[in-house]
């Protein structure tokens, strides 16, 4: 492999002032993140600590195995929306190392709306399941939570991704072989009962977890009979009479510890192997990436400098170096594991979507993780391009990023615009994980695109019409579709819907990415071969 030179004067004033833009932009980043990682309000905050009660992120803490990273997953969810009444969407989801093992851990947050279920604390969990199924990781789930949000029930409860899915994803993982194990540090009630009653291991702390289908003001309700929640489903009821769980804690920390123990003897599955190599830092430091990250979007980076900036000894090993040059693919290390890199710089002309064709299968014939790195407008349109048979050869690239067994793991770096999301392994295309920096944007296509079309339609009818188009109200419309594409386009608006698994520091990117093909190991990569036909 060949070690990258960089070509970029950093201390120009364009990296200056390229840094400068990005460091606003990183520095609201972390106010949001604060903001969102301490639960919910002061007084819900203090209540559950008088409780004696461990906050959720404290909770993963002692979990984890000292020293190792929690990757935690989509913690902006639900940012800037329900009046921002639900930070990270009342659930902790991520994934952390608990005796070597990667495992899923799945932990409410019970001091926002009492740990509850919106629509967006569903599609966390249902995406954290989804990690640990498709990856063959173990799940704890750290339950303390009021069940479904009820004001919202027509969101959370009837459809086919809504609560009962849980459930079922239990149901299935277990027959997988794949351990759920749950730890009862609050309430479980109604459909909540079923984590911990659906779980292979159950452990529940004294006098403050309580699983029960009904509690004490619906059985009154319902029968009349006058109980506590303590006699109805306590600690002691359920690993005394019960049997619906199996361990009795006497507090946070030794439920944390029992559920330690448990994972010490779990059943040991076949890993992949990687031909993986000692693991070296980039040879230029990672920090330089905020000069680099493309803030103005309409400035074209050289995805060369934010390689070097990310893997091993910045050494690459690049592929048609010399052909379809507006895509940049290439064998790298990170952390030591082998990586297969795709990265955009500029538009995919049919070539370039040839050229990436060709990578995949190379990647995948010698089981290479893929990383994609997407800053792209998209594919070229015109006629010349069509009658070259553009829609064909892009489509050749869907193909084989759809068709692939190798894990694929996604950072949105830049813009990420139309059908180049789709052939650069977007959410659609089920990568391991996808990540955005604070820079990112992602629509359909570019603000200025959108109202351009929007407004040729609107103008084509008055034309139609026999009328002369009105100017004004052309121009309020170009306005108003700017705006919305420009506050839709964000990463912040991406991220509280959970169109990725979060936004992430560019610095973070190797280590990121790192963990995630650690976890990726935990299921053999499936066999995949064809020859490799040029393109
Ligand atoms: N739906 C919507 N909101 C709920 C809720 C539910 N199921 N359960 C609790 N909340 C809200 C409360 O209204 C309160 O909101 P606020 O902060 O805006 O005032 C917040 O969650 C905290 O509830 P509170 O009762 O003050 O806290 P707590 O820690 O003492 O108790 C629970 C938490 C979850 C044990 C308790 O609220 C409870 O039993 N809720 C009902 C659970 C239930 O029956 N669920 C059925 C689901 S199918």
């Amino acid at each position: 492999m060949y070690t990258l030179k960089t070509k970029i004067d950093t201390g120009s004033e364009e990296f200056k002032n390229n840094k400068k833009e990005f460091e606003k932009l990183l520095k609201e980043y972390r106010g949001r993140m604060q903001m969102f990682t301490r639960g919910g309000s002061k007084r819900a905050v203090d209540l559950h600590k008088k409780r004696g009660k461990l906050l959720a992120r404290e909770r993963i803490n002692l979990l984890v195995d000292p020293n190792t990273p929690f990757l935690e997953l989509s913690p902006l969810a639900a940012f800037d929306q329900y009046d921002n009444a639900f930070p990270s969407a009342g659930i902790v989801t991520g994934i952390g190392v608990i005796h070597g093992r990667e495992t899923v851990i799945i932990a409410n947050d019970a001091t926002v709306k009492g740990g509850t279920y919106m629509r967006y604390t569903i599609k966390k969990h249902l995406r954290a399941q989804e990690i640990a199924m498709v990856n063959h990781l173990p799940c704890v789930y750290m339950v303390d939570s009021g069940g479904a949000f009820l004001p919202e029930q027509d969101t959370v409860f009837p459809d086919r991704d809504h609560f009962g899915r849980f459930f079922f994803n239990q149901a299935r993982m277990s027959a997988m072989g794949l351990s759920q194990i749950s730890i009862v540090m609050g309430s479980c009630t109604a459909g909540g009962a079923y984590v911990p009653a659906m779980s292979d291991e159950t452990i529940i702390v004294k006098e403050q977890g309580t699983i029960f289908l009904g509690g004490p003001p619906l059985v009154k309700a319902a029968t009349g009979e006058e109980v506590t929640a303590e006699e109805l489903g306590g600690a002691d009821v359920h690993t005394s009479i019960s049997g619906v769980a199996d361990h009795f804690a006497e507090n946070d920390t030794h439920a944390i510890q029992i559920c330690r123990n448990i994972f010490e003897n779990l059943e040991q599955r076949e890993k992949q192997t990687l031909e993986t190599i000692s693991p070296e830092e980039p040879l230029y430091d990672p920090e330089e990436l905020y000069g680099i990250a493309p803030v103005d979007l309409r400035k074209i980076v050289d995805p060369r400098e934010v390689i070097m900036r990310m893997v091993d000894g910045s050494r690459f090993q690049e592929f048609k170096a010399r052909y379809a040059t507006t895509v940049i693919t290439g064998f790298a290390y990170i952390m030591g594991f082998p990586v297969g890199i795709i990265a955009n710089y500029g538009v995919l002309f049919s070539e370039s979507a040839l050229k990436v064709t060709h990578f995949i299968e190379l990647c995948t014939t010698r089981k290479i993780p893929l990383i994609f790195l997407q800053n792209i407008t998209g594919f070229i349109v015109g006629k010349d391009f069509e009658r070259g048979g553009i829609a064909k050869d892009g489509a050749k690239m869907v193909h084989a990023v759809s068709n692939t067994n190798v894990p694929k793991f996604t950072v949105i770096f830049g813009g990420s615009f139309g059908a180049g999301n789709y052939g650069m392994a977007g959410r659609a295309y089920d990568p391991r994980l996808l990540v955005m920096w604070p820079n990112a944007k992602i629509s359909v296509m570019g603000g200025e695109q959108a109202a351009t079309v929007l407004t040729t339609v609107k103008e084509d009818q008055y034309r139609a019409r026999g009328m002369e188009p009105p100017i004004d109200e052309i121009e309020e419309l170009r306005q108003k579709i700017l705006a919305k594409y420009e506050r839709e386009g964000s990463a912040y608006y991406s991220t509280s819907r959970l169109w990725d698994d979060g936004i992430i520091d560019p610095v973070d990117t190797r280590k990121f990415l790192a963990m995630g093909i650690a976890m990726s190991l935990n299921k053999k990569y499936p066999e995949q071969k064809y020859g490799v036909f040029r393109m």
